[in-house]
């Protein structure tokens, strides 16, 4: 009721800077007690990765990169939190301006470039958490490590992780890391999705406890690489595939002033093709792996639209940023009577 007011407040401000005054305010809130403690609303429970979750809703990877508002996004219902994505070392990422609304669809562009404070602190913050839901935490590179040393900075990141995250993502999809995407690359991947499964088992042996490996993936992939990806995941004993992160297609929305902006593509414009690889990965994947569907969920049939092509859980971002919280309540209310 309310964020149809905040959102024409905030959407006078610059996007980082309303972004990072709207966690504020949620993280403070539930400190405070203005908000109730999280509790992840109980839907339609299901097992995805060995984890169990009350919904399959969860708050998509970037909207808190750095941990600092976990109580606040938990305290909205979801299921799970992915936070990241985060690197070995801090970075402060592109200059800005660096990201931009397209209200006129519902979307959003930003070439943001990893800006993160680091795995030391965020593993410092996520170690205090009270929050009792599923916590993803999102791997990437720095962005002056060498494509050929990307694996020692996934490694990193999962080391120190391991002990605190429910599962973790290895982004290899991000558009704003030069040369990025080429690890999705069958001869990068295997070695890399390699030696994380060495390093993982190391960990699990120790925790007492297993670490799920998750696979975010990009959406501006031909139908028989996605086919020859998953059979990757699979072979390589890889947990799920998150599918997916930003596009750099432009044609629904180059007309508009600020379409052509380079970066990655969010929102309603990214979601029929989101969709498209959520349902290739399905009818090829049969099972196999389980899938996290993201990109353009705006409303309910959206919600919908992933969950029935085949995704297992469901991730949200842009939608929040022009539906506010509602939209959460909305989707699980939805979940519910199903
Ligand atoms: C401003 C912004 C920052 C993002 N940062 C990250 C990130 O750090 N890591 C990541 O894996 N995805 C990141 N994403 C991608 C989202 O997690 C999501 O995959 C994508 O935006 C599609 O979902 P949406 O249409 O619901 O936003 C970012 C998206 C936006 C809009």
């Amino acid at each position: 009721m309310l964020y149809p007011l905040a959102r024409s407040l905030l959407f006078g401000l610059d996007p980082e800077t309303a972004h990072q005054l709207t966690l504020r305010a949620l993280e403070q809130g539930a400190q405070c007690g203005l908000i109730q403690p999280g509790k992840p609303v109980a839907t339609r429970p299901r097992s995805v990765m060995g984890l169990n979750f009350c919904n399959p809703l969860g708050i998509a990877a970037g909207l808190d990169k750095n941990a600092v508002c976990l109580n606040g996004l938990g305290s909205l219902g979801v299921s799970f939190v992915e936070v990241g994505t985060v690197t070995p070392r801090p970075q402060p990422g592109n200059p800005r301006p660096r990201v931009f609304r397209l209200p006129e669809v519902e979307g959003l562009i930003n070439r943001l470039g990893f800006n993160n404070d680091g795995v030391a602190a965020l593993v410092e913050r996520v170690r205090h958490r009270t929050w009792t839901g599923i916590l993803g935490i999102n791997l990437g590179k720095n962005f002056d490590t060498p494509l050929n040393l990307a694996t020692e900075d996934y490694l990193a990141g999962l080391r120190q992780v391991a002990p605190y995250a429910d599962y973790i993502t290895i982004n290899i999809s991000s558009p704003n890391t030069q040369n990025l995407r080429q690890l999705q690359g069958e001869e990068a991947l295997r070695p890399l999705l390699q030696a994380l499964h060495q390093e993982r088992l190391r960990h699990t042996d120790r925790m007492g406890r297993s670490l799920p490996i998750a696979i975010k993936i990009a959406p501006d992939l031909e139908a028989a690489a996605l086919r020859t990806l998953a059979d990757i995941l699979v072979s390589e004993q890889m947990d799920a595939v998150i599918a997916t992160n930003t596009t750099l297609e432009r044609s629904a929305v180059c007309h508009l002033p600020r379409g052509s902006e380079s970066g990655g593509l969010s929102g309603a414009p990214l979601h029929s093709r989101a969709l498209d690889v959520v349902t290739i990965l399905a009818q090829h994947l049969n099972g196999a792996i389980p899938i996290i569907g993201v990109g353009g969920i705006t409303g309910v049939s959206q919600a919908r639209a992933m969950l029935d092509a085949g995704a297992s859980l469901i991730q949200l971002y842009t939608g929040l940023i022009y539906h506010g919280p509602q939209l959460i309540t909305r989707i699980l209310k939805d979940d519910a009577n199903r």
